[in-house]
């Protein structure tokens, strides 16, 4: 797996998501309807995540057919190539339903380390109706419709405006319950936008200060937290780790060390 072109990874997930996001927005336009629930009755398939998801694994297999997919709606199927694509194929499906605009197609370029975490090489998070393509590989800047991106830096936490996300998870929700009511009354504000590949980008591109984020799959935030990183966020979990479904928290470094004895607490466990 040597001489890995993260540029051309890069590409590929661009062109990939142009397309995947375009199929989504045009299959909303044609309404939109609950094709099954998943994990509880609060977390719903539409057709549009079906079909974008088959295109997506179909334009990789086409141009990269030695690599392995991990999807949301299709699961996962290894490669030979060492490489593994990461797919959300829409990411605020919620607000998809309700014709919100705050929807992104998710696609990484991974790796697997020795450990069995997905390392991301390259990543595209694209929002159609929002017009924006952010993108980051490896040792790249990160990107929004080409623009370079950066994080707030330094903002003390008083002045900090976080947002986080509404698990599917009823036991979840309890805990950012707990989250709200220990951040609200030491930051700015919170945010609520119902994308988590959208809100670890809204931390890259400085919409926002922080995000906190639970019980998040590595589908979420395979490319964003990329982006972010490469924006100059730290993007970890609890006590240090890296992101789990018990914590990502994404932020420039100083204010993720404010926040995070503010929330880790009764955390999630995996
Ligand atoms: C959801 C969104 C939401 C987050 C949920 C995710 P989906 O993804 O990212 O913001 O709070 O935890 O499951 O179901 O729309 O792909
Ligand atoms: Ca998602
Ligand atoms: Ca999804």
């Amino acid at each position: 797996m040597s001489d890995i072109d993260v540029l051309e990874l890069l590409g590929l997930a661009q062109a990939t998501a142009t397309e995947a996001a375009a199929l989504a927005a045009d299959m909303r336009s044609g309404g939109v309807q609950v094709q099954k629930t998943k994990s509880n009755d609060l977390d719903i398939v539409t057709q549009a995540d079906t079909a974008v998801e088959a295109l997506i694994r179909k334009r990789l297999a086409t141009a990269r057919p030695a690599d392995g997919v991990l999807g949301e709606e299709g699961g996962e199927a290894d490669g030979t190539s060492g490489i593994t694509w990461v797919i959300d194929p829409i990411d605020g499906t919620v607000n998809y339903l309700y014709g919100s605009p705050s929807y992104a197609v998710s696609i990484a370029a991974t790796t697997k380390a020795a450990n069995g975490r997905y390392v991301s090489l390259a990543g595209c998070v694209h929002a159609p109706v929002l017009g924006t393509e952010y993108t980051s590989a490896a040792g790249q800047a990160a990107r929004r419709n080409g623009q370079e991106l950066h994080v707030n830096e330094g903002v003390p936490l008083h002045q900090a405006l976080v947002s986080t996300g509404i698990p599917y998870d009823l036991e979840a929700r309890a805990q950012v319950l707990a989250d709200f009511a220990s951040l609200a009354p030491r930051i700015r504000d919170l945010r609520l936008v119902g994308s988590a590949a959208l809100d670890v980008c809204g931390v890259a591109e400085g919409r926002t200060d922080a995000h906190v984020g639970r019980r998040l799959p590595i589908w979420d935030y395979a490319a964003a937290a990329l982006i972010a990183t490469q924006a100059g966020s730290v993007v970890r979990g609890a006590r240090g780790g890296p992101p789990s479904l018990e914590l990502l928290l994404a932020a420039d470094t100083h204010l993720a060390d404010a926040l995070e004895p503010l929330i880790t607490d009764g955390g999630i466990k995996e």
